[in-house]
């Protein structure tokens, strides 16, 4: 089959549904690609990139006779009367809120497959293009911020004074939040962030932001997205967001609930109330904006000097990466879609991921798609399961003169041994307790995330073991013959199982 990359149409587009890398995978997958001439310009992937790349480049008659069009934009009208009964068209869509697109599609006899429908789903992570541009589109903000934002971000103590970081405020932490808060904490700024959703407080914070929280109750969300918020919980939401915004330099939103317009949290009030010189980056402005005062794709400037910037086009302004990140997910997409990489599309509707993104197929309209299930949330209770898990045995309290039976006990079985041993035997078991009591406790302070390194750690220990074990085997004594033979063993398994384990995690890392 030939895939058709056009030339986008919007105005001022600067993203390609294809680079020549990605071209050149499709062309792997058994494809025929065609690009339009001109298409990759802005995105540093000019007709020359393709062509070295052995990918063809064609007029625009070309790519839109082909089977299948890949493209970033929904299609307009004219878009759409070129292609022929039966094609396939994959772009963004918004199908949600453009039924009238889903619904000329299938007039037109078009199979329309939405990249923007893609479930959250772990499996549909590769082909998540909304992920992928608010991922970027998150780390230009910082970006645009920080270019109108009067001073750097980093403190400092110089000889000429003292320089405080400033202080960055993100609301919302999905994709683009948490890209925002990695970003903003890498430039050196001080960042506290809000979610409504209370599990990704973690996130936050390993991102290197500090969690705002607001003394109101919010539930796992079922499906990786907000629900709508409570009275309650938007009157206790709206004092915290008032302050943190007039304390923060920069205040940088994205909360969304999908589906819905962008909840308006920075009132106007607030904005008045913030510093001279803040900037706010509204990354909902293309659904009516987090703030107020916000207008789409405008810069505005408020009387108290707060600057607004409601740019859409944040991953845009990447476009060479985020034509690369878009393209891969459109290769990922045709992985799926090709599962006997012989150039053929076939679409399986089994598959939650192909129903999810099929919003028209054979004359008729697929949209919306039966739900999918997609977080990590705790089960809900069935009614015939307990309302409480039955309550364990209480522990009988432990005996405190424990340690010191176990003392006393240690004290008895060493006297002998001290007694009737000689010197170099007793040499050796004092440096074997001691480094059992420094093992412990190093060993049981190492944080969780450490304990892989630590593993490796215990490898080289097991490896001084071994040699040990080797230069003692040959002793005349059978005792420790035997002995040494044991430690042989049980560091050969410490070793070679280490390899295995590691083998296999890297395994689960590795493609094909
Ligand atoms: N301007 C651009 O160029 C550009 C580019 C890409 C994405 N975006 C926009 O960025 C926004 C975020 O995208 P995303 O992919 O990160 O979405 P996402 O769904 O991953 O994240 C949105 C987050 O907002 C949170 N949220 C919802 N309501 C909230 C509220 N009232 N208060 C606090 N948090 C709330 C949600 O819990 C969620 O974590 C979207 O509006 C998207 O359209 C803009």
């Amino acid at each position: 089959m030939l895939i058709g990359i056009p030339r986008e149409s919007k105005p001022g587009e600067t993203l390609v549904a294809a680079t020549a890398k990605t071209a050149t995978q499709l062309q792997k997958l058994g494809y025929d690609v065609v690009v339009e001439s001109g298409s990759g310009e802005a995105a540093e992937q000019t007709d020359a990139v393709f062509g070295a790349a052995d990918v063809r480049v064609g007029s625009a008659e070309d790519v839109w006779a082909a089977d299948i069009v890949v493209k970033v934009n929904a299609p307009n009208d004219d878009e759409i009367s070129r292609l022929h009964k039966g094609a396939t068209l994959v772009s963004m869509m918004a199908p949600a809120r453009n039924p009238e697109l889903v619904g000329k599609l299938a007039d037109a006899r078009v199979t329309g497959l939405a990249m923007d429908a893609v479930p959250r789903i772990s499996r549909a992570q590769s082909m998540d293009v909304l992920s992928s541009m608010a991922n970027v589109a998150g780390y230009r903000a910082v970006v645009e911020a920080a270019h109108e934002f009067g001073r750097q971000f980093t403190g400092q103590v110089t000889a000429a004074g003292k320089i405080p970081p400033a202080r960055v405020f993100v609301v919302g932490a999905g994709v683009a939040g948490l890209a925002a808060i990695g970003a903003a904490s890498a430039m050196g700024a001080v960042v506290r962030a809000f979610d409504v959703r209370p599990e990704v407080a973690e996130q936050v914070e390993s991102m290197g932001a500090e969690f705002v929280t607001v003394d109101m109750r919010s539930e796992v969300s079922s499906d990786g997205y907000a629900g709508e918020m409570t009275e309650d919980q938007e009157r206790a939401t709206a004092a915290m967001y008032d302050e943190e915004a007039r304390n923060a330099d920069i205040v940088i939103t994205t909360a969304l609930i999908p589906g819905r317009p962008a909840p308006e949290l920075i009132r106007a009030e607030t904005v008045a109330g913030m510093g001279n010189g803040s900037v706010i980056v509204d990354m909902a402005a293309a659904n009516g904006g987090n703030c107020d005062l916000t207008r789409a794709d405008e810069k505005v400037v408020t009387d108290n000097q707060v600057t607004i910037l409601g740019y859409t086009d944040l991953a845009g302004r990447l476009a060479a990466q985020t034509s690369q990140l878009y393209g891969t997910n459109i290769v990922n997409l045709f992985r799926l879609l090709t599962p006997e990489k012989d150039g053929q599309l076939t679409l399986d509707f089994d598959d939650v991921v192909q129903r999810g993104i099929t919003v028209s197929n054979d004359g008729e309209s697929m949209w919306p798609p039966p739900p999918v299930e997609v977080s990590a949330a705790p089960k809900q209770r069935t009614a015939t399961e307990p309302a409480e898990a039955p309550k364990a045995k209480p522990e009988k309290p432990r005996d405190p003169k424990r340690k010191w039976y176990a003392a006393g006990l240690a004290a008895a079985l060493f006297a002998p041994a001290a007694a009737f041993s000689p010197t170099e035997f007793l040499g050796h078991l004092t440096v074997f307790v001691l480094a059992v009591f420094v093992g412990y406790y190093v060993i049981s302070n190492v944080a969780h995330a450490l304990h892989t390194p630590l593993m490796s750690e215990t490898n080289a220990i097991s490896g001084i073991i071994l040699i040990g074990g080797i230069l003692q085997v040959g002793r005349d004594n059978l005792l420790v013959t035997a002995l040494a033979s044991l430690a042989v063993l049980i560091a050969s398994i410490n070793i070679f199982g280490g390899f295995l384990v590691t083998h296999r995690m890297l395994a689960m890392f590795r493609k094909g």
